[in-house]
């Protein structure tokens, strides 16, 4: 193995099986020794090109020779098969639940108790944070990944190991440094999505007109109970260990101890939050510290956990029926409020779904205004019984849109009134079509005007055409002065229909103008998703465009065809053939081709890739960008945006409001930018 993990392979030399094995055997350590600085210690040392061409001489390699190919394999993160049901899985040990306590007094009785139990005068304890996800076991066999299973009831499971297979974060190999994992080891924790994550996934799905998850937690479980590991592998999941369940031999002393091996073997833990704490004075503290903390944390946290450090101790102490004696969970004061419910409004997305949405009497929870929130479907309204007039509970996760968790019949009047959702369009008055089960609603008409400006704009959104000046708003002008009411009108307006219109002058009717023309040069995989086909997102789209190449191909695959592309599954190829099949987009297509538009660019090969190699974070609120924009920004001009300052950051962009991250850039030394600072500096490099 070189010794800086970069092992110089050249594929086209390479003849035989023996020659094979040998430089397989390098670059699957090599990208093992990478996967866990990037993934885990979040902390690369090379960049994701150097990355992608190990990856690919890898599967090169694999390719010429598939007998060498292996199930934990770095290119076998494909999730295999989808099934009809998830299998089940036994605990080897019970996977207990902890205690919930909301109260100092209550911390300040299991402390009391422990020390009765144990007959000493201070307990040493560890404190972790209460992720907010979902609780999983992996099993490890010789050091590899053999099943992973959700809690279940706590002695029965769910076999979720295609799914977890698929995390990044989560070595199919454990490393070896110091101590040598034992030969079975299980080991438990918790698979979140971080806020970003989760707000990006959630933009995505608005843009892919699917149902919105209510929060992370939500997210990270449908994710990872997924049928279909294709889909559990688009999903940004992530995963913190906590827990030694079994693993013989290895002489564990303290609960602090078990999260430096984790770390040791390459499992993900969270020991930089975590605290030894002296009595519970110290306890309440980190409590009360970390409660503080919350909102800037990149993930969800419902509290914190108290653990009597020793594990003998712990041994002592024992369990009750569903919870260890050990330890509690105190979390924290949720972050509801009450208010009253206005009114619902239907909204139609771009296929055509109709999602109720409450207006709210405005209130603040943790610092922020809410007016709006989700009712996510007909179902959820009438099974949760919610009025019009209601007054209701609101809760936010983060920064997520909040939701009507329930109303508060004690406090109804009598002059609340059901809502009766609606049989047809709010927009066009087509009868709507609401699933048996009633958990999703659609319009079936797809010339519906609200659904024609969705798509209109998605079309010519960023990462569609990328038609600057044709938003919301304009769009709405231009399909209400009836200049367009389909996607390929746009290619047949006027100058002399534009300038007469409300706001539009000479320049901004020529500009558009400009802006549609030179769309027309858009690459495939752009124009390909700018058709807006459920699920089909940016990275699909360039898969598609970059696998099949023309978009004759693409149209005229079979289901079969579509599902041999990377990261396509049963669900989406089905979406892009039906789409495809259907005579209107056919002939939408060919009036698009006919009107001038060059897809002989497969995709966009960003040759310019000015933040290579750069990783940047940014802090503070942004004038431009929301923080998955600034995101996007930067990734796609060839850098990487990490959420958390460390000495891998090359520069902190930093906004109005910029706290603790901004404060350690500076502890660091690190260069600092302002917005405009940093735009300049990328347009000087391209
Ligand atoms: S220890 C017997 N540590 O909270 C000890 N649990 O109600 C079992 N959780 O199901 C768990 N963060 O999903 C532990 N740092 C942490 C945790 C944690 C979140 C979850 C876990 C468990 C639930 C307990």
């Amino acid at each position: 193995m070189a010794k800086d993990h970069r092992p110089d392979v050249n594929v086209d030399s390479i003849e035989s099986y023996e020659q094979a094995e040998e430089a397989v055997n390098e670059l699957r350590d090599a990208i093992r020794y990478h996967n866990h600085r990037y993934y885990v210690l979040d902390d690369p040392e090379i960049s994701d090109s150097e990355y992608d061409g190990l990856m690919r001489d890898l599967m090169a390699l694999e390719k010429k020779f598939p007998e060498i190919k292996t199930e934990d394999s770095p290119t076998q993160r494909v999730g295999g098969e989808p099934r009809e049901e998830l299998g089940t899985v036994e605990h080897p040990i019970p996977m207990m639940s902890l205690k919930t306590v909301y109260e100092p007094d209550d911390v300040r009785s299991f402390d009391r108790t422990c020390r009765d139990e144990l007959g000493k005068g201070d307990i040493v304890y560890y404190a972790e944070l209460k992720f907010d996800g979902l609780a999983v076991e992996l099993v490890y066999q010789e050091g590899h990944l053999l099943v992973a299973s959700t809690r279940g009831d706590g002695q029965v499971g769910e076999d979720v190991s295609a799914n977890v297979r698929t995390i990044s974060q989560v070595p199919l190999v454990l490393r070896s440094v110091e101590v040598a994992p034992p030969s079975r080891l299980v080991v438990r924790g918790e698979v979140y999505i971080t806020k970003q994550d989760f707000e990006e996934l959630n933009r995505k799905r608005e843009e892919e007109d699917e149902g919105l998850f209510a929060n992370p937690r939500n997210a990270a479980a449908g994710s990872l109970r997924q049928l279909d590991p294709s889909i559990t592998k688009q999903r940004p999941l992530s995963i913190f260990l906590y827990q030694i369940a079994e693993g013989e031999d290895l002489d564990i002393e303290t609960q602090r101890q078990s999260l430096k091996l984790l770390a040791s073997w390459g499992l993900r833990t969270n020991l930089e939050r975590s605290r030894i704490c002296r009595g519970v004075d110290e306890l309440l503290e980190y409590h009360q510290e970390m409660q503080e903390l919350r909102d800037e944390l990149p993930y969800e946290i419902d509290g914190v956990v108290f653990k009597v450090n020793s594990i003998e101790d712990q041994k002592r102490l024992g369990s009750r029926t569903r919870d260890p004696r050990w330890a509690i969970a105190y979390k924290f004061a949720p972050r509801q409020a009450t208010t009253k419910l206005l009114s619902v409004d239907v909204q139609v997305g771009r296929t055509g779904r109709l999602t109720p949405v409450a207006n709210l009497e405005p209130v603040n929870i943790g610092g922020v205004e809410v007016k709006r929130a989700s009712l996510h479907n007909p179902s959820e309204i009438e099974r949760k019984d919610i009025r019009v007039g209601d007054v209701v509970l609101i809760e936010r996760a983060g920064d997520v849109i909040p939701q009507v968790v329930k109303p508060i019949e004690s406090r109804r009047d009598g002059s609340e009134v059901s809502f009766d959702f609606p049989q047809s369009c709010p927009v066009c008055g087509t009868s709507a079509v609401i699933s048996d089960d009633k958990k999703s609603a659609y319009c079936p008409n797809i010339d519906c005007p609200a659904q024609v400006h969705r798509r209109v704009v998605h079309f010519a959104s960023r990462d569609g055409m990328d038609i600057e000046g044709l938003g919301t708003k304009r769009t709405k002008q231009l399909m209400d002065e009836g200049l367009i009411d389909s996607i390929r009108d746009l290619y047949h307006l006027h100058f002399n229909n534009l300038v007469e219109l409300e706001r539009f002058g000479e320049k901004s009717a020529k500009a558009l103008l400009d802006e549609i023309e030179k769309s027309k040069e858009k690459n495939l995989a752009s124009f390909i998703y700018a058709l807006g086909i459920p699920g089909v997102g940016v990275a699909t789209a360039r898969s598609l465009a970059r696998e099949l190449e023309t978009l004759e191909r693409i149209r005229r695959a079979t289901q079969e065809e579509l599902m041999r592309v990377s990261d396509i599954g049963p669900e989406v190829s089905s979406n892009i053939a039906l789409f495809f099949a259907e005579s209107r987009n056919e002939a939408l297509v060919d009036a698009l081709l006919e009107a001038g538009l060059d897809l002989s660019n497969p995709y966009l090969e960003v040759s310019e890739k000015p933040l290579e190699g750069l990783t940047i974070v940014f802090t503070g609120s942004m004038e431009r960008w929301s923080r998955s924009e600034a995101k996007d920004f930067v990734e796609r001009l060839g850098g990487k945006a990490a959420s958390s300052v460390s000495g891998s950051t090359d520069m902190v962009v930093a906004g109005p409001g910029a706290g603790s991250k901004l404060t350690k850039a500076e502890e660091l030394g690190l260069k600092i930018m302002s917005e405009d600072d940093f735009l300049d500096f990328v347009n000087k490099r391209r």
